[in-house]
């Protein structure tokens, strides 16, 4: 597999478009099979994730194509020939977010079990318990969830975790039950509202997303819905926020939605960086020394855990001691590993890590363990001292549109290199 290979010591100075965003692209285009009409998704990322979501969609007979850069056009005309299969619903555990489109529509969905992943067990209690309380009649065949459901009938579902899959699964399968559908601790991501938006541009009926009450009043069928625009991925964005200020640079974001970032500003303005805002822009500089801070992962609007690798990145070379809680995902401080590889402080005990910032990394060969990860170890590669080769480089390209582009034109070095080409480690002083 590639290499992405970052030479540190660059300032990141400019501007930057942030893409569409990749786990509402995800959800979306899941819903989009819900429509008896075609629709073109607009500002969705060509990103590997959605494009193992495309072939998925596609083997279950729907018609899906480019009709311009990130313009996506879908449309299932009937029931599925066939259910996609695991060699496929496995690299992608959204995959799981079918489920609930199919036995809607279809009355019958047949999606492999996605296994657990790098950072945790990640089941679906949430998502069956909700779909189960619609009526569907579910089983696990072979590793296949198997559902089946004549007619859906509104219910009222409870989640003991506010869950985004199985928020947005319940969600989509309630939009064509019989009556009314209330979910109570509900998740409130942004990527959760704009799904409802879009299940409503179909003429659905979802009123509370963004709020932990959502409800659904059923209707017979969904489609006229021409054109929709996914929302700006907040996590890309907030790892480019994270960047500039790992490089204390000043880089201007542009198609952004502020309050989606609104727990990363309050965090960085916390260190001490320059976080302000300006319509769809986000300006951000760190020119001064920068304070330590503690970091407890939550639910939307708490502070996103899909940020929590690249902010142990950036916090491994603040002075002082910082202190992360991870309390969505039981195994997502693998970083850490990588990160000490390159002369980081950091000791993990369970959901806690305790950081001691160093005066600087250095360059190494490392590993990407997940997405987010190999996002913290580019940021960690900037602010290092060498060349830093980040292998298995193809995690980074499951959510990040052309990110090498995006960071050269930012000023920073950065580019592919074939696996297996030695590298310039320096030794790391223990
Ligand atoms: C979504 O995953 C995102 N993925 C994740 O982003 C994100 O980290 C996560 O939400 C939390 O914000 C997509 O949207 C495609 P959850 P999801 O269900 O829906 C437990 C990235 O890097 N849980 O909210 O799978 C679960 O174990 C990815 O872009 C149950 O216990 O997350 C976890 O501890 C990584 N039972 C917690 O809830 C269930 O039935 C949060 O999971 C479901 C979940």
């Amino acid at each position: 597999m590639d290499r992405l290979v970052v030479a540190g010591g660059h300032v990141l100075r400019g501007r930057v478009t942030i893409s569409g965003a990749k786990n509402a692209a995800l959800a979306i285009l899941c819903a989009a099979i819900m429509s008896e009409e075609p629709v073109v998704l607009e500002n969705v990322p060509d990103i590997r994730d959605v494009r193992v979501m495309v072939d998925l969609v596609r083997s279950l007979g729907a018609e899906v194509y480019w009709v311009s850069p990130g313009n996506l056009y879908v449309y299932l005309s009937g029931p599925p020939v066939e259910m996609p299969p695991y060699q496929q619903v496995k690299q992608l555990r959204a995959s799981n977010l079918l489920l609930g489109p199919l036995l809607a529509r279809f009355g019958w969905a047949e999606i492999s079990l996605p296994g657990g992943c790098n950072i945790g067990v990640r089941p679906m209690d949430l998502h069956f318990k909700g779909l189960a309380g619609l009526g569907a009649r579910l089983s696990l065949e072979r590793g296949v969830i198997v559902a089946r459901a004549s007619r859906l009938e509104g219910t009222r579902i409870y989640l003991d975790f506010p869950s985004v899959g199985a928020t947005e699964n319940i969600m989509m399968a309630a939009c064509l039950a019989r009556g009314q559908t209330v979910i109570e601790n509900a998740a409130k991501e942004p990527e959760v509202v704009d799904l409802a938006n879009f299940l409503n541009c179909l003429g659905a009926r979802v009123r509370g997303a963004g709020t932990d009450i959502i409800k659904i009043e059923g209707v017979a069928s969904l489609g006229g819905c021409r054109r929709y625009g996914v929302i700006p991925d907040r996590i890309e964005a907030g790892t480019f926020m994270l960047a500039a200020v790992a490089t204390r640079g000043e880089v201007v974001l542009e198609n952004v939605i502020p309050r989606h970032l609104e727990p990363l500003s309050a965090k960085l303005r916390e260190a001490g960086a320059e976080v302000w805002e300006e319509g769809d822009r986000i300006f951000v500089r760190a020119a001064g020394p920068l304070s330590p801070v503690d970091i407890k992962t939550m639910p939307f609007p708490g502070f996103p855990t899909d940020m929590q690798p690249q902010m142990m990145a950036l916090l491994s070379t603040v002075p002082g001691t910082s202190v992360i809680v991870e309390n969505i995902f039981e195994n997502r401080f693998r970083v850490a590993e990588e990160l000490k590889r390159m002369g980081a402080n950091i000791k993990v005990e369970g959901r806690v890590a305790v950081i001691e910032g160093v005066e600087k990394l250095q360059g190494a060969t490392v590993r990407a363990t997940d997405l987010r990860a190999g996002a913290a170890l580019v940021i960690a590669g900037l602010m290092a001292e060498g060349e830093t080769h980040i292998e298995n480089a193809v995690y980074i390209d499951r959510g990040y549109f052309n990110l090498e582009e995006k960071l050269r034109g930012l000023g920073a070095a950065v580019w592919r290199a074939p696996a297996g080409q030695e590298t310039d480690t320096g030794a790391v002083l223990l």
